[in-house]
């Protein structure tokens, strides 16, 4: 997972630093990201496109973690940046990423927040459903001023890790439905507006996808709206944004393709079609989130309390849980996990790791197998990288973990581990009453 490696102490090691010392330094819970797994993935994707000849866009997804300082990393990698709120697109700011290349999505902007987008003049708004539509026509009269924008549909292919399923029409709440005409309506309404520049469309199939025959599917769907439109309207789409989701391996069991297979098999579609019908070439934009930044996350626990149920299994209990990183309890997701301390240890106990959570189904991993469990062990659970910091929560108030990033032996804290202040930072203690009337 990633290039952890275990030094001479039997300390794992990530990204060329002992984790043991990380700990020491920074405390317990912590997620580490080796950042140069980052930089790896993030030029597999755009030296494939590079490769193939094609004009890309390679957008880090950054609801799987946001941050300033990753993005500061996406920018110096020249990635763009898929945001899905007012908060990613400020944090955005924040780290002065270019706003040309931030991509504004969400299924219900808010108008505050697409006056914002507006402001910071982003480089496209994916727009999602009728009403975004007659918000973004007034906002841009409004001001008098012009707005890329990509049509998100749904092409009735939903993916998920193996399997695919094709349907007439999806019932997803994102997006124009690509066949029961609302994608149709949603280009008609668009294109033409004065301020308006329609770019081209988007789709997003789903997250942790395996296999490429969705994303063909997809891709073909999309390519022949695109070729529809062009002989009733004579528009040609300049881009082609077929999302994210491509798959990493957090267990054994996991066989994701490498990013440059998916970025092939759906340029390979692109290439023919648009050969075969005389189309343009697009440009081929994607949003891979989890594939970026999913297996550069180590999280690393101290090991507490332990408890034993007879003949069922033993309970080792760490300093964090569901509060970071929620996955396990939310999707059934499975990881792996060591005792990083005792690498040179066999890692072949059993133990069911929980959280310190007040609930019972806060377990991280069911059957871990770790060296023989001993209280302040240092456990490390891999592949936390993505959707679980960023999917945090302050539950039972425990202060959100400590972020820290780690490149070729050097490290930084990106985020600083919160305190109880900031834990009670947005409460207001009972005042005097006052009348609602005044
Ligand atoms: N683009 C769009 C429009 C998306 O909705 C998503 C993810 C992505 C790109 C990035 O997908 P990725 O490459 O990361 O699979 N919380 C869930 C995952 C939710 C994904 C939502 N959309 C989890 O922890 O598995």
């Amino acid at each position: 997972y990633g290039t952890q490696e275990v030094n001479e102490k039997g300390h794992l090691t990530i990204g060329g630093v002992d984790s043991v010392d990380l700990v020491n330094t920074y405390g317990t819970p912590l997620i580490a990201y080796d950042i140069a797994l980052f930089r790896e993935r993030a030029r597999a994707f755009k030296e494939t496109f590079r490769a193939e000849g094609i004009q890309a866009q390679v957008a880090y997804a950054s609801k799987a973690f946001s941050s300033i300082a990753i993005y500061e990393v996406a920018q110096q990698e020249g990635l763009s940046l898929d945001v899905v709120s007012g908060g990613e697109l400020y944090t955005a700011v924040q780290a002065g990423f270019p706003r040309e290349r931030i991509h504004f999505h969400g299924n219900n902007k808010s108008e505050a927040e697409l006056e914002y987008a507006f402001a910071e003049k982003v480089g496209c708004i994916v727009v999602d459903n009728f009403s975004e539509i007659e918000l973004i026509k007034r906002i841009s009269a409004m001001r008098k001023q012009e707005m890329d924008v990509l049509i998100r549909v749904t092409p009735g292919v939903e993916a998920h890790t193996h399997n695919y399923i094709t349907t007439g029409q999806e019932d997803s709440k994102f997006g124009f439905d690509l066949k029961n005409g609302q994608a149709d309506e949603a280009f008609y309404r668009l294109h033409n507006v004065e301020y308006i520049r329609v770019l081209g469309m988007h789709c997003h199939i789903g997250s942790q996808i395996f296999e490429t025959t969705a994303f063909r599917f997809a891709a073909e769907a999309l390519m022949n709206k695109m070729i529809m439109w062009r002989d009733e309207y004579n528009f040609i789409c300049r881009v082609l944004n077929l999302g994210g989701g491509f798959g990493i391996r957090y267990t054994e069991e996991d066989a994701p393709l490498a990013p440059a297979k998916y970025v092939e098999e759906m340029a390979s579609v692109v290439l023919s079609m648009t050969r075969q019908h005389q189309y343009p070439m697009p440009e081929i934009w994607i949003e891979p989130g989890r594939s970026l930044v999913g297996d550069a996350g180590t999280t690393l626990y101290r090991l507490g309390s332990m408890k034993e149920v007879p003949e069922i299994r033993t309970y080792v209990a760490v300093d964090g849980g569901m509060s970071d990183n929620i996955r396990p309890a939310l999707y059934g997701a499975e990881y792996t996990a060591v005792t990083a301390n005792r690498m040179d240890e066999p890692q072949t106990t059993e133990v069911t790791i929980a959280g310190k959570c007040c609930e019972s189904g806060d377990k991280l991993i069911e059957q871990a197998l770790i060296a023989r469990p001993q209280e302040d062990d240092i456990i490390a659970t891999f592949c936390t990288g993505a959707y679980s910091y960023s999917m945090a929560s302050n539950y039972n108030r425990l202060p959100r973990p400590a972020v820290v990033f780690v490149e070729d032996g050097m490290h930084q804290l990106v985020i600083r581990r919160e305190t109880y202040e900031d834990i009670t930072r947005l409460d207001i203690p009972l005042q005097a009453v006052k009348r609602g009337d005044t």
